[in-house]
């Protein structure tokens, strides 16, 4: 069997992965959830849905390791992980990153290799 054999998707330009981890309140590893993800995350659905980008996928994720860190996001393919904590910096990463196509470094977290 070889990759023609499946129907796969086309590429998207841009692959967003936002962590929705969510643990209980007084956990010591911390959450993204706890630390106020879920209304970010659906401010960005909401804006790339606006933009009518079917070119830009959003996919939920589990815990992505740098809890403490949260809330946090990867977009790929550059692999940058973003520390968004308003929706102000959700506006900027989409602008900057999604539109602009140069990353928003000031809430850039870690920078792939
Ligand atoms: S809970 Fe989001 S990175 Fe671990």
């Amino acid at each position: 069997m070889s990759l023609q054999d499946y129907d796969l998707p086309h590429v998207f330009k841009y692959h967003c992965f936002v962590c929705c981890q969510q643990r209980p309140p007084g956990h010591p590893r911390g959450s993204c959830g706890a630390a106020g993800a879920q209304p970010l995350w659906e401010h960005l659905i909401n804006k790339v849905q606006a933009m009518q980008r079917t070119d830009i996928s959003i996919t939920t994720s589990g815990c992505m390791g740098f809890c403490s860190a949260g809330p946090l996001m990867v977009v790929y393919p550059e692999g940058f992980w973003y520390q968004p904590k308003t929706i102000q910096d959700i506006d900027a990463i989409a602008q900057s990153h999604l539109v602009e196509g140069r990353p928003a470094e000031e809430l850039v977290v870690v920078l792939k290799q």
